[in-house]
C-alpha cells in the first residue's frame, strides 16, 4: 500500500521567559533580549504534527485525523496552553523553553503513542507567524 503523510495543526497560547539562572541578568539580556524579561511574556503558538504510514485499505486512512488530535490534545496542549512553561509543565522543567527545546520535548511526549504502523514524521512548531522550528528526530 502507499504510504502517506498526513498531518494536524492545534493551537496553544503560553507564557514564557528565555534565561539561564547561572548566567548574570546582563548576560541574559545580552543573548535574550526582550525574551529574558522577568516579568514574562506570551505567544500564541501553532503546531503541526505529520505522521507516516500505510494507507489502511478498509477506512482509506493512514489514521483518523480526530485520533491524531486528541493524542496531541492529551499529551501535550491540555499541558501547555494557558501555562507558564517555565513554571507550570513538569517535562519542561530543567529546559530553557525556546521554540527548538520545546520542539523536542513536545517529539518525546508523543512518538511512543501512536497507534502501531504510525510513526512521527516531523513537528513543526511556529512561536510567531514569521518564526518557527522544524524537528525531524534524532540527534543526541
Ligand atoms: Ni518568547
Amino acid at each position: 500500500m502507499p504510504r502517506v503523510k498526513v498531518t494536524r495543526t492545534l493551537h496553544f497560547s503560553a507564557a514564557h521567559r528565555l534565561f539561564r539562572e547561572d548566567w548574570s541578568d546582563e548576560r541574559n539580556q545580552e543573548v535574550f533580549g526582550a525574551c529574558a524579561n522577568p516579568w514574562w511574556h506570551g505567544h500564541n503558538y501553532e503546531i503541526e504534527v505529520t505522521v507516516e504510514g500505510e494507507i489502511d485499505p478498509e477506512t482509506g486512512y493512514v489514521l483518523d485525523l480526530k485520533v491524531l488530535k486528541e493524542l496531541v490534545q492529551a499529551r501535550v496542549i491540555a499541558d501547555l496552553d494557558h501555562r507558564n512553561l517555565n513554571r507550570e509543565v513538569s517535562w519542561l522543567d530543567g529546559r530553557n523553553p525556546t521554540t527548538e527545546n520545546l520542539v523536542v520535548a513536545v517529539w518525546e511526549r508523543l512518538e511512543d503513542h501512536l497507534p502501531d504502523g504510525v510513526a512521527l514524521d516531523r513537528i513543526v512548531l511556529r512561536e510567531t507567524p514569521r518564526n518557527f522550528v522544524e524537528y525531524t528526530g534524532g540527534g543526541g
